[in-house]
């Protein structure tokens, strides 16, 4: 997408030295930084830190972490330590489990001597298809928006709820949830975003409002507990979110808050869509709430607060009293009960088992 006039994708390739160049996101939106990641550790580091993030974004950055390693060590004991290490850096985007198993299926059976190679080009080949399937999610997402820019007055805006950032920042480019967003706004559909800050780490405020505003999006942030009375306002036509792991039978785990806006979406009557790669989906899960694993952040995150001061310098400030004892889920569960549609680079289908199979059928048992 666009920075300042400038095309940019959130991860690539470096030739001199070899790299993997990223967008430092945890410098965003004071400041739009790069950093070459030049080891495993590195490009490991970047994902524990959240430099990188969103589910998209975390696998095809592992896939550039295994090229990293093997340009260290190409034996099979390298191959399984790289894959033990990036795998421990996050436990929830399933897209991060799905990259590492495409390394290890292409390159153990490689000879030692071929396996740069391969890694670069399977990190390549998974970036690139990570476009290709975000584009898909936004043509078909596309009538589900002007479905609903019919219905409105002559230049009176769709106005969709989001949450936390599942823009391009989130994915090699495009977005899950934004496509259908550029996609509709490319066709001259009025569009205005209700962006949820996204507490505690702000992926809506700093990140999708920083997104948003260099695609020229009408947007305004609200604080995390606004959305319930937008949508009893009837301000609110659509919300639209993406997701870390969805179930083979629809359950989709998203950041923190995500339920709450479902819950009050079905409540209102608002149609609650979810955007999605394929590899975002678990097929060997059928019980969100069991079965996916919640990541537990630092509750400092919690307690703390980072911001830019009218000076222009960035300071971290404390919240809470000394000593306070914070809880930070980073992740919940929405039953795919509350889902309206899932919009997957294959269509749009119902949040249950037989909707996914159906457009999925080389995964029906
Ligand atoms: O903790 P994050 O910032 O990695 O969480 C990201 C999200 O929850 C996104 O909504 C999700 O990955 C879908 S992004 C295309």
């Amino acid at each position: 997408m666009m920075v300042e006039g400038k095309l940019w994708r959130t991860i690539w390739r470096e030739a001199n030295p070899p790299a993997a160049g990223i967008i430092d996101q945890t410098r965003l939106p004071h400041a739009m930084v790069t950093r070459s990641l030049r080891t495993l550790e590195e490009a490991a580091e970047s994902i524990r830190a959240m430099r990188v993030r969103g589910a998209p974004l975390i696998g095809a950055t592992a896939a550039y972490g295994l090229w990293l390693a093997m340009r260290d060590d190409t034996s099979d004991a390298a191959l399984e330590r790289a894959i033990a290490v990036l795998l421990a850096t996050r436990p929830t985007a399933v897209n991060l489990r799905w990259a590492l198993a495409r390394g290890r299926e292409d390159l153990k059976p490689r000879k030692p001597e071929e396996r740069v190679a391969a890694a670069l080009a399977l990190a390549d080949r998974i970036a690139e298809e990570d476009v290709t399937l975000n584009r898909a999610i936004g043509e078909a997402g596309l009538p589900l928006m002007r479905s609903i820019a019919a219905r409105k007055g002559p230049g009176e805006p769709v106005r969709v709820l989001t949450h936390c950032n599942a823009g391009w920042l989130a994915t090699v480019d495009w977005g899950t949830a934004t496509a259908p967003l550029y996609r509709a706004a490319e066709e001259g559909i009025p569009l205005h975003v209700w962006v949820d800050e996204t507490r505690p780490r702000n992926q809506g405020s700093s990140l999708t409002a920083w997104e948003l505003r260099q695609q020229g999006i009408a947007h305004t942030v609200i604080v995390d507990n606004a959305g319930g009375h937008l949508m009893q306002r009837g301000e609110v036509d659509l919300v639209l979110v993406g997701t870390d792991r969805t179930t083979s039978t629809g359950d989709v785990c998203n950041k923190i808050g995500t339920y709450l806006k479902a819950l009050a979406a079905h409540d209102n009557g608002i149609p609650f869509h979810v955007a999605l790669p394929s590899p975002t989906i678990d097929w060997e899960a059928s019980d969100g709430l069991r079965e996916i694993p919640i990541e537990e952040r630092d509750p400092e995150e919690v307690t703390h607060l980072a911001g830019r001061l009218e000076d222009g310098s960035i300071a971290r400030v404390s919240l809470t009293p000394p000593g306070t004892s914070a809880a930070n889920p980073a992740f919940d569960i929405t039953p795919a009960r509350l889902v309206t549609g899932l919009i997957t680079e294959r269509g749009v289908c119902a949040a249950s088992a037989e909707g996914l199979q159906g457009l999925f059928p080389e995964r029906s048992s």
